[in-house]
C-alpha cells in the first residue's frame, strides 16, 4: 500500500551509502502520503492502560515529561508538547502497513512503529537514539535539524526523565512535509520542532546489545536445565598469596565463558526466542470457542484472507536444505521437517497471507493444524 520512492538510489545503493553511515533526507518519500490515522485516534490510543504513551512538553524553557495513559490533553494547550504513542503498530493494523516498504531489512531487525502529534513549537528536544529509525512525515510540517555523530557533544537531562545533548552542528536542516522521510543511523543527534499541528512515524530498528544477548542466552541454559561445563583445576599448583584471584585462574574462566559462547549449534535457538520476543503487549484475539482444523480448512476453501496480528514477529532458520526448519513466533521456537521451507517463509515473509497462499495449509494435516495452533493463540486472523 505504501511505495517507498528511494529517488535516484537503490536499495542497495541505499544500504551501501547511508546505512548505519550517515543521515538522509528523501523528499517525497511516499508520494501523495495518506496518513493511516488521524491525531484523534492516536489520543485515543494514548488514553490504554496497555499502550505505552508520553507526553514531552516544553513551556518558558521548562521541559516536562508525564507518562500515559492520558484521558484529557486540555491541560498542554495549543502549542509547546509531543505525545508519543508507542508500538502503534501492534494495535492500528492501518499504520502497521507503514513498516512494510522497510522490509529490505530483515523482520528481526525491525522494532516497532512509534507515532507522535506535535502541536506548533512542540518536540522533544535534540537528543541521540541508539538505534537506526526512519521518520516519516505525515500531517502538518516540522522543521527537523540532523548532525552527524559528535564525540564532543555533552549529555544534558533538563528533567529526570529526559536525556538531550548539547547543540550540534547540523548536515541536514529541513521542513519536513507530508511524505518526506528522514533517515538517521545511531547516535547522530537530531531535533524536530513542529512548524504546525504534525503527525510523524518512526519506524524504529532492534540493535541487540551484548548484554541483551548475553541475557538470552542465560535465559536459555535456565529454561532448558543447562549447566554446561564446570571450573576444573587438575593443574594447579600450590597458591603463595590465597587471598588473590590469578590470571592463570582467570584465563580459565574467561575461556569456560568462551566455550559456552563458541556454542554455534546453540545460538539458533536461543538467539531466535530472544530476538522473537515481543517487547510491548500485542493486540492477541484469541477465538473462544478455538476453531477445530476442518473449520480453517473450510475458511480458506472459501477464499479468506489471513492477517499476521500486528507486532508478531517471527523468524525462521534451515542451516542446511536438509536440516529442521527452526520456526521463532513471540519467543517461543517450532522446529518443521527440512522441507517445510515454504511454510516457514509463508508465516514469517509476510504480513497477509492471500486465499491462494493459504492452500498451501489445507494441503497437508500438519500444515493445517499449525496454521490452527496460530490461529487459536490469537496470532493470525482471518480478515477478509
Ligand atoms: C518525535 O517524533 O517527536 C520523536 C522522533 C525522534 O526524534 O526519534
Ligand atoms: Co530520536
Amino acid at each position: 500500500m505504501y511505495q517507498l520512492n528511494l529517488a535516484e538510489l537503490s536499495v542497495a545503493e541505499f544500504l551501501n551509502q547511508y546505512w548505519q553511515k550517515k543521515p538522509l533526507l528523501i523528499k517525497g518519500g511516499f508520494k501523495h502520503f495518506v496518513d493511516p490515522l488521524t491525531a484523534d485516534e492516536l489520543a485515543g490510543l494514548a488514553t490504554e492502560e496497555e499502550i505505552e504513551s508520553r507526553i514531552v512538553s516544553c513551556v518558558d524553557k521548562q521541559w516536562d515529561m508525564q507518562t500515559g495513559p492520558f484521558e484529557d490533553f486540555s491541560e498542554f494547550g495549543d502549542k509547546g508538547w509531543t505525545l508519543l504513542v508507542q508500538a502503534v503498530d501492534h494495535w492500528h493494523p492501518l499504520a502497521a502497513k507503514l513498516l512494510d516498504p522497510f522490509r529490505f531489512i530483515p523482520n528481526w531487525r525491525i522494532d516497532d512503529l512509534m507515532v507522535s502529534f506535535s502541536t506548533p513549537g512542540g518536540g522533544v528536544g535534540p537528543h541521540l537514539d541508539q538505534y537506526d529509525v526512519f521518520i516519516i512525515q505525515g500531517e502538518g510540517k516540522r522543521h527537523w535539524r540532523v548532525g552527524m555523530p559528535d564525540s564532543n557533544l555533552q549529555q544534558l537531562c533538563p528533567h529526570p526523565r529526559l536525556l538531550q545533548v548539547s547543540p550540534f552542528v547540523d548536515c541536514i536542516d529541513v521542513i519536513t512535509e507530508p511524505g518526506d522521510i528522514l533517515y538517521i543511523p545511531p547516535g547522530c543527534p537530531h531535533d524536530g520542532i513542529s512548524v504546525e499541528n504534525s503527525l510523524n512515524y518512526s519506524v524504529g530498528f532492534r540493535a541487540p546489545a551484548q548484554k541483551d544477548l548475553l541475557t538470552g542466552l542465560a535465559d536459555h541454559l535456565i529454561d532448558n536445565d543447562i549447566s554446561g561445563q564446570r571450573f576444573s583445576d587438575a593443574k594447579r599448583s600450590a597458591a603463595t598469596s590465597v587471598g588473590r584471584i590469578d590470571e592463570t585462574d582467570l584465563n580459565q574462566i574467561q575461556q569456560l565463558l568462551q566455550q559456552l559462547v563458541a556454542d554455534r549449534n546453540q545460538l539458533p535457538h536461543w538467539f531466535g526466542n530472544l530476538i522473537t520476543r515481543a517487547k510491548h503487549e500485542l493486540d492477541l484475539n484469541e477465538p473462544d470457542p478455538h476453531y477445530g482444523e476442518d473449520e480453517i480448512a473450510e475458511y480458506i476453501d472459501e477464499g479468506s484472507v489471513l492477517s499476521r496480528t500486528g507486532g508478531l514477529r517471527c523468524c525462521y532458520y534451515q542451516q542446511h536444505n536438509d536440516s529442521d526448519l527452526l520456526l521463532f513466533i513471540n519467543g517461543d521456537q517450532i522446529t518443521l521437517p527440512p522441507d517445510e521451507l515454504l511454510t516457514a517463509q509463508l508465516l514469517c515473509d509476510n504480513t497477509e497471507l492471500a486465499a491462494a497462499e493459504n492452500r498451501h495449509f489445507i494441503s497437508s494435516a500438519q500444515r493445517l493444524l499449525l496454521l490452527t495452533n496460530l490461529i487459536n493463540q490469537g496470532y493470525w486472523y482471518f480478515s477478509e
